[in-house]
């Protein structure tokens, strides 16, 4: 098995080398993929040194599986490129997410969708996969009305520019303007801009949350409103969900519905004063779900607190786990490109 990993000297990058050591996946060639002004430097892996290779030599090297996280243009522009030479390509970016002939894929939710002529796969946006891995079970048991989301997210989402102003401004340095990844001070601040602002006022990111969930969910009826906030957060996202169900609940049973379901985990002990954050969260792979609650001032309303590491399994953990899932069930490797 040949796998490429493109924008592997990026925040996400690195961290895709990581879980993909650790998941182990049987990978008999790595390829590191980067820009031109990366081509050569040294990266590690199983223990390895390796250089990172331009965008052509890895296309030539035809790899099984190239997982992208190198923005949206280099997305664009290259993922086809790998498809047409037999890759299956799973791309972090937002380039593909919402293109009606690919598929938006978190493995627990909507992986069996996947087929062998799926060549370019998108790996859904970091809000979008904590907040559907806890939305997806109570959707199927209640079905969803409306949710109201805020989130709390962490400048980590925005690469390694964005690392490198948070850092800048801590130690007190203020950085001049082609060292800033955002328009304000990130440290000691809040910023309500993830992304760029639309035509309809929100950003992007709102959007994304609003689209993609749609999109996994497969249902275009639930409405959805999000405000997308940055905050000086190292560890991950948080998002405060807010949620009406067509029908009557139990507490207890979204209780249990969530705790049965994969990759979730409940840390909602107020004796005890624990509850999900984003510094315990960091480094791991669940979506951790707290402050369970019914909403008092409507029917079937319920309130949710989620927090995941957005580079793990907001990004580059659900990556591998599509790119597991394509092994495990023989879709990777003979199909022919169709997309
Ligand atoms: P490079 O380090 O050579 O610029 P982050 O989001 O953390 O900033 O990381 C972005 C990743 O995408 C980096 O690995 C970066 O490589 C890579 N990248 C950016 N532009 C391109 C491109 N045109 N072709 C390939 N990789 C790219």
């Amino acid at each position: 098995m040949k796998v490429a990993v493109v924008g592997v000297t990026g925040l996400v990058g690195t961290v895709m080398c990581r879980v993909l050591e650790e998941r182990n996946l049987p990978i008999d060639t790595f390829i590191p993929v980067a820009s031109a002004r990366s081509v050569g430097k040294p990266v590690k892996f199983r223990g390895e040194q390796y250089a990172v290779v331009s965008m052509e030599d890895a296309i030539a090297a035809r790899p099984d599986i190239a997982i992208f996280s190198a923005g949206g243009s280099t997305s664009l522009e290259y993922a086809p490129k790998f498809a047409e030479a037999g890759t299956t390509v799973i791309d972090n970016s937002s380039a593909w997410r919402m293109d009606p002939g690919k598929k938006l894929v978190v493995p627990e939710i909507n992986a069996h969708e996947l087929a062998e002529t799926d060549k370019i796969i998108a790996n859904p946006n970091c809000s979008t996969i904590q907040l559907v891995m806890a939305l997806a079970p109570l959707h199927q048991a209640y079905g969803l009305k409306r949710v109201v989301i805020s989130t709390y997210q962490s400048f980590t989402g925005t690469g390694m520019k964005a690392v490198k102003q948070y850092q800048l401004e801590k130690k007190g340095y203020e950085p001049d303007q082609a060292e800033m990844a955002y328009n304000y001070p990130i440290f000691e601040n809040c910023l309500p801009h993830c992304d760029i602002f639309l035509e309809n006022d929100y950003t992007k990111e709102e959007m994304k949350l609003v689209n993609e969930t749609r999109k996994i969910l497969g249902d275009q009826a639930i409405g959805l409103t999000a405000t997308a906030v940055r905050v000086p957060v190292h560890g991950g996202h948080s998002e405060s969900v807010n949620v009406e169900f067509h029908t009557a609940y139990d507490i207890g049973e979204v209780r249990r519905l969530l705790a049965e379901t994969p990759g979730v985990e409940i840390v909602d002990n107020l004796a005890n004063n624990q509850y999900p954050m984003p510094l315990f969260a960091k480094d791991k792979d669940s979506v951790f779900v707290g402050r369970i609650r019914r909403d008092e001032s409507t029917e079937n309303g319920l309130n949710l607190w989620v927090v995941a590491d957005n580079l793990r399994k907001g990004a580059a953990t659900n990556a591998v786990q599509i790119a597991e899932y394509l092994l495990q069930h023989r879709l990777v490797g003979k199909a022919q490109a169709t997309s």
